[in-house]
């Protein structure tokens, strides 16, 4: 009486698997076109040490790195008026955009963030709209410029008198 082998099934198995492979390998070359996925729009950008250079602006808190200038809220209000106030409305009141005067308390029910009560670092105002604004043309502003309307924001938020100068020190 002779014992079921253990190993031709398995070996048939085995055949049974190969054969399965040889059948993918066969047919997967005629799929892949099929299978790939559609390459996206290329965007032509090389990233080089000069090319993040105007984005390497970055002020921190104490001020390291603010640039020379300066100006004050007189100077501001200009700026302002011309180039800020068409989206955040007459005094930085808040029009299309975010409202960027007020000092009421942020633990209310409906708590509204502006420079006034939110902002705790003047440099970070001066990093944002360096950086950031005028939404439609950012970095576009001069050092000047930038420092005025900072003055301005905080004088919008009784922080600093209309003629306070702003500069890397103050
Ligand atoms: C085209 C519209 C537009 C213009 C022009 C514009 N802003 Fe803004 N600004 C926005 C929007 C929208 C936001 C909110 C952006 C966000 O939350 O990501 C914003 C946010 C800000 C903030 C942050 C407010 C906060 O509390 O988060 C400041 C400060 C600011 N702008 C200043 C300025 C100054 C100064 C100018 C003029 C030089 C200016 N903006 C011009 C649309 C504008």
């Amino acid at each position: 009486m002779s014992m079921p082998s253990l190993s031709s099934p398995s070996r048939s198995g085995l055949r049974r698997v190969g054969r399965a492979h040889l059948f993918i390998g066969l047919l997967l070359p005629l799929w892949t076109p099929l299978l790939a996925v559609p390459e996206g729009p290329k965007l032509g950008v090389s990233i080089t040490q000069e090319s993040i250079l105007p984005l390497d602006i970055s002020v921190f808190p104490e001020g390291t790195g603010l640039p020379p200038g300066k100006g004050t809220a007189v100077e501001g209000k200009m700026q302002f008026e011309a180039l800020c106030q068409g989206c955040h409305g007459v005094k930085g009141s808040g029009g299309d955009a975010e409202e960027l005067v007020g000092r009421s308390p942020l633990n209310g029910s409906r708590p509204d963030q502006t420079v006034g009560n939110y902002w705790p670092y003047a440099t970070t105002i001066f990093d944002y709209i360096r950086r950031a604004m005028p939404l439609n043309a950012p970095l576009s502003l001069s050092n000047d410029q930038v420092y005025a309307l900072t003055a301005y924001l905080l004088y919008l938020n009784g922080i600093v008198t209309e003629t306070s100068e702003m500069n890397a020190t103050t």
